[in-house]
């Protein structure tokens, strides 16, 4: 049990966001950042009950497809399917950030989660205290349970990679294949459209090392949805 001093020190927090909250408690969950090019699983048709969807993709040229989800992903031989540099993350203040993640929840499915949003506030590392509301645009295999891999441009290409054919990236992506570039100054170089999102890592983000989190679901904002065209029913 906590004191009552206690919660009153944790109220701050919890109000910074004034969006409904559409399920229970808090779980603790963890965190790591990728961004492979690839597109994401809740792209393809028929993973969620959808008001509109699936997730947007882009071609090559970083210009959405409005195929329905049908095209290939640029990670399989003869794809043409992209992450769009859209879904990369942004501040909306000094305590408050929206993205996107590949998620994997304990119990859950991606008929739950896909374009499903979370309220993750960061709880390690220099960024503690923050809050990153993200959509659920992905679905990670590999990872593990109450885990958020944070789509971060910059952030490592993992095990898949299409950014080598979509920008040209070095054949295991920007910086080390897992974990990406290491400075805000390895961004410079990058494609104008992911430049931003790599250096949110080492801005609002402040160069965080997959932090830990509580989360729970929200509805999600309409910041969100209009990137990637994606709302549950
Ligand atoms: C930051 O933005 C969120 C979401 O719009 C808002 O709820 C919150 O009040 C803002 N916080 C500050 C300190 O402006």
């Amino acid at each position: 049990m906590l004191p009552t001093h206690a919660l009153a020190a944790l109220a701050p927090a919890a109000a910074v966001l004034l969006l409904a909250r559409t399920a229970g408690a808090d779980s603790t969950g963890t965190t790591t950042r990728y961004w492979d090019c690839c597109k994401p699983s809740c792209a393809w048709p028929g993973k969620a009950s959808l008001a509109e969807g699936p997730v947007r993709t882009c071609n090559k040229n970083d210009q959405p497809l409005s195929d329905g989800g049908a095209t290939k992903s640029g990670c399989q031989s003869g794809g043409g399917a992209y992450m769009c540099s859209s879904q990369s993350p942004w501040a909306v203040n000094d305590t408050v950030a929206y993205g996107y993640a590949a998620v994997r929840i304990a119990g859950s499915s991606e008929s739950q989660w896909c374009c499903a949003c979370y309220a993750l506030t960061f709880t390690s590392g220099p960024v503690q205290g923050k809050t990153l509301v993200v959509q659920a645009t992905n679905t990670g295999g590999d990872l593990g349970s109450n885990h958020f891999d944070l789509a971060i441009p910059g952030g490592g290409v993992g095990e898949f990679n299409a950014c080598t054919q979509q920008y040209g990236a070095p054949p295991n992506g920007w910086g080390d294949r897992y974990g990406g570039v290491h400075t805000a100054a390895d961004c410079a170089s990058f494609p104008a459209a992911l430049k931003p999102g790599c250096e949110w890592r080492f801005g609002w983000f402040a160069g965080a090392d997959n932090p830990s989190v509580t989360f729970h679901e929200v509805s999600c904002p309409s910041e969100l949805t209009a990137k990637t065209g994606c709302r549950r029913n």
